[in-house]
């Protein structure tokens, strides 16, 4: 198996869709208020992806595995709520709207030169379990302008995130409770920091 890394932008615009695709499999389970229809829900969002920011793991030239990696400054995700309505419908089309301004259209609070947030971390379920999430972020753990990264909000019950990134030397940095313990089954947010000397 040959994996390949590249960013989003060099892929090209033909490629947003399938890029959109990994990003539902990793995320698709906290988007099902708004469709259980996959198709749907990569029509609705993929518009959103900056794919300047999105660095994508192919397998065999098929995108398999994503992530994001900023200053912190630019943002990863830049929705339209046009697209959104168009797609999902006034009443969650307005819910997707609000939710993702809440959740990602703010900079990173401790954003400083040097330092990266790696973000939406996925690999599309296919290819989960064979080194394709390792392979892209030791990519870019290994670029020149960043010597430490930083990942937000990890669930504490998500292992084999958790495992992935201390097996890449990230640690934890930051925990915090959640109050939807009983509706979700998380009790925390972790943060994991790695810094190269
Ligand atoms: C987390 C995720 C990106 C891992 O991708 P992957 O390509 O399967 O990861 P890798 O094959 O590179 O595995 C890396 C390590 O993860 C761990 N891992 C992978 N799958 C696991 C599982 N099901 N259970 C426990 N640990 C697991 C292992 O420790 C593995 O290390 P090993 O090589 O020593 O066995 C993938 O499971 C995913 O897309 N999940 C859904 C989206 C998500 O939760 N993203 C993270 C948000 S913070």
């Amino acid at each position: 198996m040959t994996i390949d890394v590249k960013r989003g932008n060099e892929l090209g615009e033909e490629y947003r869709t399938a890029i959109a695709e990994v990003y539902i499999d990793g995320f698709g389970e906290h988007l099902e208020y708004f469709s259980k229809d996959r198709r749907k829900l990569v029509a609705a969002f993929e518009h959103m992806l900056v794919l300047d920011l999105f660095h994508v793991a192919l397998v065999d030239g098929r995108p398999a595995a994503i992530a994001a990696c900023t200053d912190g400054v630019q943002l990863s995700t830049r929705h339209d709520v046009r697209v959104l309505r168009r797609h999902l419908g006034l009443l969650k089309g307005t819910v997707a709207d609000v939710g993702f301004r809440r959740e990602f259209k703010k900079p990173w609070a401790q954003a400083e030169p040097g330092t990266a947030s790696i973000e939406f971390v996925a690999t599309g379920s296919a290819h989960r379990g064979r080194g394709v999430a390792t392979a892209l972020l030791q990519h870019m753990l290994a670029f020149p302008q960043f010597s430490t990264y930083v990942l937000e909000d990890i669930a504490d019950t998500n292992a084999p995130a958790l495992h992935l990134y201390e097996k890449l030397g990230f640690r934890e940095s930051k925990r915090t409770k959640v109050r939807h313990t009983k509706r979700t089954g998380i009790n925390a947010y972790i943060s994991m920091r790695l810094s190269q000397a």
